[in-house]
């Protein structure tokens, strides 16, 4: 039975309630060959998947893991094709709403210290800023590089000497909105350095050196509306002409072979690249400012979740970087001693051959800029929890990315001038 709303009613109710996801299903399917990844796109074809890996149902193919979500009402058509099919899956999740309700596990803090094992809201991670400048002002500062689509400014905090001529990494996370644990990271990064400067040696060392740059929120009315009105946002909140969709996918809109998927061409794709390269404001914002400190930055890290992989270029190309072999040994240095503390194991390789292929990403963007050190973490889990990594994992992640952080900071340090 269903109530009907008059219309001014139901406009309101969904202009302010966050939508929920009771009952909804994330399925985990392997198909084993080409018809039964062929049976997949087709279900995506006629019913609406959400898909969480690989991003977007034109990379689905024979032996990947397939990760997607379902509504409650289409669920029962997959599970059917899927059986029906004698397909390999699995329900990672079987009732979504749970899952968001039971992601805030993190210790509850009554003093108004912000707590670096919870999730914020931007609001918070504004306030977060200014508290971290007033803090240490010797050691940190807050850049406005531009505003997003909705007005909300784009802070980037520098974190070291005011010497603007020093090496320097870049360095952003929160370019998917419902990546949240990608924040968290940035948040957890600028408060252990500033934190242990004098106390590490080696974080004494790196910021005795270089600078670091930290946008703590790539896409910040993304993630606004994934605190307010849709957990499972992903892209910005562009309007884009000729279409009721919504948003542009940041990391497809970079001037990096930015029209060479034309499945990424369509406005109402979780993975749109937008109407030109650079489009956004917010990719604008990020690309001025990298453009006009090119002479300094000499490592560009992006911080993305879930799978647990450490990615460099290319994702346009099978191509590899002149660099390559630099590249695999760093990476493979900063993922062994990620695995240090809590034997969590990360792969590693170029976009292309690691996940599939990419157009338009920052990585590769930034890397054919010249920035000769460019890569990408995609964090915690591999898919328990997938974008709801409860707070209880917070501190564990993001103590061990920093162990991967600072293998690749001091290669940095010790190998360029
Ligand atoms: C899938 O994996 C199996 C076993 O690892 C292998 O024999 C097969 O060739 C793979 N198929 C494709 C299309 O990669
Ligand atoms: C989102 O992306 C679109 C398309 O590129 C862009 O025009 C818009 O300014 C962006 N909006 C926000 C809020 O970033
Ligand atoms: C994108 O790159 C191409 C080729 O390098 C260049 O001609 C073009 O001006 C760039 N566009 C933007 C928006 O920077
Ligand atoms: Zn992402």
């Amino acid at each position: 039975m269903r109530f009907i709303l008059p219309v001014g009613l139901l406009a309101t109710t969904l202009a302010i309630a966050p939508v929920r996801f009771d009952g909804e299903k994330v399925f985990r399917v392997k198909p084993q060959d080409e018809t039964e990844a062929n049976i997949i796109k087709d279900l995506a074809r006629t019913n609406e998947l959400d898909f969480w890996y690989p991003d977007d149902t034109h990379h689905v193919s024979a032996n990947m893991t397939v990760d997607f979500r379902v509504s409650e009402k289409e669920s029962q058509t997959i599970q059917s094709a899927l059986d029906q099919n004698k397909m390999h899956y699995e329900i990672l999740i079987h009732d979504l709403q749970e899952e968001v309700e039971k992601q805030f596990d993190g210790k509850e803090d009554s003093s108004d210290r912000h707590s670096y094992e919870k999730y914020h809201n931007w609001e918070q991670i504004v306030a977060w800023t200014e508290k971290m400048v007033n803090k240490r002002p010797e050691m940190v500062s807050r850049i406005k590089i531009g505003s997003t689509a909705e007005d909300n400014p784009l802070y980037v905090l520098k974190i070291g000497k005011e010497d603007e001529s020093r090496n320097s990494i870049f360095m952003d996370c929160g370019i998917h909105a419902r990546e949240w644990v990608s924040p968290a990271f940035c948040q957890w990064f600028v408060y252990q350095a500033t934190k242990s400067y004098g106390k590490n040696k080696i974080m004494t060392k790196l910021l005795d050196k270089m600078n670091f740059y930290v946008l703590p929120v790539f896409n910040v009315d993304g993630y606004i509306w994934s605190w307010t009105k849709n957990r499972m946002w992903r892209k910005n909140r562009s309007k884009n002409q000729n279409s009721k969709c919504i948003g542009t996918d940041l990391n497809r809109n970079f001037n990096a072979s930015w029209d060479s998927s034309p499945q990424t061409s369509n406005p109402c794709e979780e993975t749109y690249r937008g109407h030109a390269p650079e489009s956004e404001k917010e990719t604008k914002a990020v690309t001025d400012f990298i453009r006009g400190h090119l002479k300094s930055i000499k490592a560009y890290i992006t911080f993305h979740s879930y799978s647990q992989m450490l990615l460099f270029p290319y994702g346009y190309t099978s191509k590899l970087p002149f660099n390559h072999e630099d590249l695999a040994k760093i990476a493979k240095l900063s993922t062994d001693a990620l695995s240090t503390r809590y034997e969590t194991r990360y792969i590693y390789g170029p976009i292309q051959s690691t996940i599939y292929r990419t157009s338009g990403s920052s990585l590769d963007w930034a890397f054919d800029l010249g920035i000769k050190h460019t890569f990408a973490f995609e964090l915690r889990d591999k898919g328990k929890f997938g974008f709801l990594l409860p707070e209880s994992q917070i501190k564990p992640t993001c103590k061990e990315t920093m162990l991967a952080v600072k293998v690749i900071a001091k290669y940095i340090l010790k190998n360029t001038s």
